[in-house]
Order: C-alpha cells, then structure tokens, then sequence
C-alpha cells in the first residue's frame, strides 16, 4: 500500500507554481459535451479526477486526445450513449456534472448516483428540482437517475442552497434550452465563471456568472473554442497554509489573489505576512501563530476546501481557535487523525474547538479525503518525529507533483510502497 512518509520541516522556502484548479477543469470538461466540434483546453492538472473525467467523456464517444504537457483536445461530435456507468460516477461526485449536458444535448440521460469524498450526505436534490423545471422528466430508479424531455425550456430556478454542483449542471442543461433560464441565488465561485466564460467562448449566451443571479438565453449550438483553466486556489492556499505553518517564506506562482482573500485575510490576522502580486502571492510565516475563528461560507466566504488545513496550522497557535463548518454536516473526520497526533480538539456539532499550543507528534495516520490528506501533510511537516499517511490515493484526487513541490521548498517528504 503506497504511504506518504512526513518528518518535521522548517522554513520551507522558495517558489512553487500552482496547476490549473481541478474545480473548474471538471465542469469544463463535462460541457465539452454541449459543443460537437473540437475544444481545446490548456492548464489541465495531473489529476485522478481528470483521468476519471476523461475516461467517462470517453465512454460517452467523446474523443480525447491530449496535446503537449498539460492541454487536451476534445471532440464530442458523436455521443454514443447517454448511459453514464456507474463503475466511473461512483469514483467521482463531481462526474454527476455529465448529467446537464447529456440531457440537453440527448434529451435523454441515465446517470448513476454519484460518489466521491465521504464528507457528508451530499445529496442532489437541488440538481434534479432544477431539470425538472426545465421540463425534464426526472426519475430515480435502483441507484440511478434517469432524466428525459423532448426539449428543455428556460425558466426561473430558485436554489434553496447556493450549491456549485447544482449551479453548474443547471447553466450547462439551460445553454442548449429554448428562451432564457434565469437560476437565483446561484453559486459565485470562480469556477462557476470559468465554467460561463468557457461556454461563452464557444458561442454561449450566459451573464451574470459571479453573481447570485445567472442569466442563461439557449442557443442553438455552440462551435469550437480554446480556453485556459483559471489557477487552483485551493491549491494555492495549502502551499500558503505550508509556508506559514512551517515557519517558510514563500512565492506561490500562477495565482488570482482577488480567489483567495478569506485565505489571505486569515493567515494576516494569524500573524504571517501576505503580499499580493498580479498573479503572484509571497507568504511569509509570522514569529507567533495567534489563533483564529473561522466560518466556513458559500464563495466569496471562507472555503470548507481550506478548513481542515488550518486545524493543523492553528494547533500551533496560543489560544483557543474556533473552526465552524457550515458547508458539509461531516467534515471532520481529520480530526480523529490529527487527534492520534496529539491534536487538542474537540467537536461540538458543527463547530471544532482548538485548544492551540499542542504540540504534535508524528503518528500512522490516513486521509479520511482528499484535503483531509492535505492537512495530515502539513500536520505532519510540523509535527516532531515521522509521520506515516495511507489512502494517499485521496491527496492524488486534487494535488498533482505534491511531493515533488514540497521536496522543492526543502520538505522532507517521500512517497514509500
Ligand atoms: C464543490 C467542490 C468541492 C467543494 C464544494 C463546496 C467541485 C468538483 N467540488 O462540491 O470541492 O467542497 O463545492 O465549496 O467543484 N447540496 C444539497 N443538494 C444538492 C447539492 C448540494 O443539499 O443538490 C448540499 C451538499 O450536501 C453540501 C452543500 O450543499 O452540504 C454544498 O454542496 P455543493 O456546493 O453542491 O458542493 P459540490 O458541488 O458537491
């Protein structure tokens, strides 16, 4: 079983460029089913939930090919089947986004219920009311989901939760309906506008993408396109959450600094310091570490991806941090881990209590999901002796080269079969 291997690392210093963000590249790549001629699509991390991705495009008669390093070429001119198998939505909740685009392009699609990280219910309830206001006949039978319409037609869609999924696969399902759909209280993620202007850019009609309302007029067929992936900021804020918890100064390349200012305003009220270049973020760890409240909130709020990443950073701070979850009903399965470390939490519904200034020691740990095993990580890079992570398939879902991007800063770090 391959295992990450941490020993303590300090001052961890130097430069690391971030990938393309993983969010907005699967989106993207289910709405290459939306358009029949080729899209090309640059800044494609090296990820498990892209190959997973491709593999279900494949399946579905879509031709990939990739193009250099880090670009790949798709052509979804023949969709052989509306059928998604389960074999490869049950890997990955976010390949549920196929279901939007197969609808409207099909009027026809067969979608297994969707898997992915354990980080709650997750259900996608708010996905299936929304096709069903765009006149789709929506069914779940045995563990799928089978969804039909003659046509899709615009109309107002109120989400009871500004849910990203759902946002999503409701701006893809509307870009091929007849007149206009109008989605209120919509996600405002940057993924969400990388997903419009992605569709925009092969002849889409959506504004509004960025904000609580989205406006999407259907057309008829969209032609082909060239896009860039926006940066990673998730990604982008565990190496900023390494660099200050490690006693390190470094520059993060590749980064939208306007993505990551909850990130950033919490690291600077922690004591480290944070300055903003174009496309350029330096982070340089404080003397002290103070300890923090953190809410996590729906985008432009602080990000649930980056909350289990603090609670390793802030065991170093002096005094009780706060960290409440509001996104997902079960998101601390960290803890338990970080406990075994020598963590001193304890969780109260949805609220986890630090008691700070635990010195953690290295432990056999194993990521619960993907930044779960991020934050072993880090807790491992802080932590006094050897600090041993299994199921690290769960930190390959989401960080492409990690080991080979800390061991740049100076980290000890190894992967081990
Ligand atoms: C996306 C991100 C994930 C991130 C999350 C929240 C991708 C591939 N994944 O996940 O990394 O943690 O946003 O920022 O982009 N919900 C419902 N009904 C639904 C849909 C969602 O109740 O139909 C609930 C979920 O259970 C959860 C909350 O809404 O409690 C947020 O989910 P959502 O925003 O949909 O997250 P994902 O799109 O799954």
């Amino acid at each position: 079983m391959e295992k990450i291997i941490v020993k303590k690392s300090t001052g961890l210093k130097g430069n690391i460029r971030v990938d393309g963000s993983k969010n907005s590249i699967l989106p993207i790549l289910a709405a290459t089913l939306l358009c029949k001629e080729e899209c090309i699509i640059h800044d494609i991390p090296d990820l498990q939930d892209v190959k997973i991705m491709c593999r279900l495009l494949e399946e579905l008669g879509a031709k990939v090919e990739k193009l250099g390093t880090d670009s790949l070429k798709v052509r979804a001119d023949n969709i052989k089947t509306c059928e998604a198998p389960y074999e490869l939505i049950s890997k990955m909740r976010a390949s549920f986004l196929v279901m939007g685009p197969l609808l409207t392009r099909c009027h026809d699609a067969k979608v297994y219920m969707p898997g992915g990280c354990a980080i709650g219910a997750r259900p996608i309830d708010l996905h299936l009311k929304g096709f069903k206001y765009l006149g789709s006949d929506v069914k779940s039978e045995s563990g799928y989901v089978h969804a039909t319409a003659e046509k899709l037609i615009g109309r107002d869609i109120y989400l009871d939760f500004p849910s990203v999924g759902a946002t999503e696969n409701l701006i893809m399902a509307a870009t091929l309906a007849e007149g206009e759909t109008v989605i209120e209280n919509a996600a405002e993620e940057p993924e969400i506008v990388d997903l419009a202007n992605f569709i925009n850019s092969m002849g889409g009609n959506i504004i509004g993408a960025g904000t609580k309302t989205i406006r999407i007029k259907g057309v008829e067929k969209l032609h082909k396109t060239e896009h860039t992936v926006i940066p990673d900021r998730i990604e982008a804020g565990t190496y900023m959450v390494v660099a200050a918890a490690t006693g390190g100064d470094v520059m993060i390349e590749n980064v939208v600094p306007s993505h990551l200012q909850p990130v950033i305003a919490k690291l600077r009220e922690s004591g480290a310091a944070v300055e903003e270049y174009d496309d350029k973020i330096r982070i340089k760890a404080g003397d002290t570490v103070k300890a923090l409240d953190i809410k996590t909130l729906p985008y432009p709020g602080f990000p649930t991806d980056m909350q289990a990443q603090f609670m390793a950073f802030l065991s170093k701070a002096e005094g009780t941090s706060i960290i409440n979850e509001t996104i997902f009903e079960n998101r601390f399965m960290h803890v338990n881990e970080m406990s075994k470390m020598g963590l001193s939490v304890k969780v109260e519904g949805s609220s986890a209590i630090l008691k700070g200034s635990s010195p953690l020691s290295g432990a056999k740990v194993k990521a619960t999901d993907l930044r779960a095993g991020a934050a072993l990580i880090i807790a491992g890079l802080i932590a006094e002796g050897e600090t041993e992570i299994t199921e690290v398939y769960h930190i390959k879902r989401g960080y492409s080269n990690i080991i080979e991007k800390l061991k740049s800063l100076g980290a000890n770090i190894r992967y081990e079969k």
